[in-house]
C-alpha cells in the first residue's frame, strides 16, 4: 500500500459509453434455458448492453475518452498517454490504446492496453497516478472498456447471462480545485487462483484449431462458486487493512465504487464489513458485469449525477481474473 507522493494527482474529468442495444432477462430467456427470476435472484441483473453495428471496444473507448477530455476542459492534444484496461480487445494486435489514440486525434501521445482481469482500469489508474505524480506524464486518459459479449459462450447459461459491454473513462492529471484527489492505492494478486476464470484457447498456449473451436475453448470459463467464495473471503479483510493503512475507518468512506460482479457478492461484502448498501454505487442491475469497465462507469455516473459531493471520500475496489484485486482512495 502506498500513499501517492510527488505532484498531487486528481481525476479531472470522466465519461462513459454504453452500447445502444439492450438485452433484457426476457431476451436471455429466448437464447438459453434461464429465467428473469433466476438471473435477478442470483445476480441482481435486469438487463445488459451488447455492441452491435459498427460499435467496438475501440469505438466505445474513444467515445468515453472524448467525453472525459471535454469534461476536464482539455483537448485531445493535451493528452500524453491513453491506457485502456480491457479483457476483450477488438484484436490482440493492434491494441485498443493506439487505436483510440488515433480515433480521438491525440496527436502527441502514447497508447497501450492493460490486461489485469476486471481491475484492469484500476491498475491503469494507479499507473497513470504514478506517471503524473513523478512528472513523466501531465494528463493520462484511463479507460475501462469491454466488448465481452463477443467472448462469452452464448450457449452456456451459467456465464452468458452475467456479462455486458460498455466503457468508462477518466482523465488523470495534476490535482486542481474541484477534482477528485487520488491519495492512496494498492494493487494485489493471488496468481495461485488463476484458473478460476480463464479463456483457454486462441493464443500462444493453445493456438486455434478445429478442435479448440469445437470444444468452445475460445470463450470465457468461470468457476462461479469458487470466485464467489474467493471474493467474500479475501476482499473484506483486504479493505479493512487498506483503510487502516490510509489512517481512516471504513465508516468514514462516503461512496464505495466496487467492481459490479453481481449483487450477491456486493451484498456479502456489505454484510461482512457492516457497510450500508446505500453507500455503494451500483450499476450491475442495468449493465450486468462489465468487467474492467464497471468501476469506471460507476465513477462517471456517480460524479455526473451529483452523488459524489465536495468533501467526501470515495473508495474504488475491483477484483477478477488472475485473481487480481486492488483499491484506490480518493477525496472530493
Ligand atoms: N439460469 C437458470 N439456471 C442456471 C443458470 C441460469 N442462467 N445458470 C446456472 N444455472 C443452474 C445450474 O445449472 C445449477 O443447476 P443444477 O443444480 O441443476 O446443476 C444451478 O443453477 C445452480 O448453479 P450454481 O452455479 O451452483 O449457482 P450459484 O448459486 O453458484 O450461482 C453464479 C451462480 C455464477 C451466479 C454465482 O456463482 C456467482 O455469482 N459467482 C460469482 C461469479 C462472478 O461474479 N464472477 C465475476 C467475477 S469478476
Amino acid at each position: 500500500m502506498a500513499a501517492i507522493e510527488g505532484r498531487p494527482v486528481g481525476i479531472l474529468g470522466t465519461g462513459s459509453y454504453l452500447p445502444k442495444k439492450i438485452l433484457s432477462n426476457f431476451d436471455m430467456e429466448k437464447i438459453v434455458d434461464t429465467s428473469d427470476e433466476w438471473i435477478v435472484e442470483r445476480s441482481g441483473i435486469h438487463e445488459r448492453r451488447v455492441i452491435s453495428g459498427d460499435e467496438s471496444n475501440a469505438s466505445m473507448s474513444a467515445a468515453a475518452s472524448l467525453e472525459a477530455i471535454e469534461d476536464a476542459g482539455l483537448a485531445p492534444c493535451d493528452i500524453d498517454m491513453v491506457i485502456v484496461g480491457t479483457n476483450s480487445p477488438d484484436r490482440l494486435l493492434p491494441g485498443v490504446g493506439p487505436t483510440v489514440q488515433a480515433m480521438i486525434g491525440a496527436s502527441r501521445c502514447g497508447g497501450m492496453d492493460l490486461q489485469a482481469g476486471c481491475p484492469g482500469a484500476l491498475y491503469g489508474m494507479v499507473a497513470a497516478a504514478g506517471g503524473v505524480a513523478s512528472g513523466i506524464w501531465k494528463n493520462v486518459v484511463v479507460v475501462g472498456s469491454e466488448a465481452i459479449s463477443r467472448l462469452v459462450d452464448w450457449k452456456h447459461r451459467g456465464t452468458c447471462v452475467l456479462f455486458g459491454d460498455g466503457a468508462g473513462a477518466c482523465v488523470v492529471g495534476e490535482y486542481r480545485e474541484g477534482a477528485l484527489k487520488i491519495t492512496h492505492a494498492d494493487l494485489a494478486a493471488d496468481g495461485e487462483q488463476r484458473e478460476l476464470i480463464t479463456l483457454p484457447a486462441g493464443l500462444a498456449a493453445e493456438p486455434a484449431t478445429e478442435e479448440t473451436v469445437r470444444d468452445r475453448r475460445h470463450f470465457i470459463r468461470m468457476n462461479g462458486t469458487e470466485v464467489f467464495k474467493f471474493v467474500n473471503r479475501k476482499i473484506p479483510g483486504y479493505l479493512e487493512n487498506f483503510c487502516a493503512n490510509c489512517g481512516i475507518k471504513t465508516s468514514e468512506i462516503d461512496w464505495w465504487i466496487f467492481h459490479q460482479a453481481n449483487i450477491r457478492i456486493l451484498d456479502g461484502i456489505a454484510r461482512r464489513m457492516e457497510i450500508p448498501m446505500e453507500k455503494f454505487v451500483i450499476n450491475v442491475d442495468k449493465y450486468g458485469n462489465t468487467s474492467a469497465a464497471s468501476v469506471m462507469i460507476g465513477l462517471h455516473e456517480a460524479g455526473a449525477d451529483g452523488r459524489i459531493k465536495p468533501g467526501q471520500r470515495v473508495l474504488m475496489c475491483s477484483f477478477g481474473a488472475g485473481m487480481t484485486y486492488g483499491a484506490m482512495l480518493m477525496e472530493s
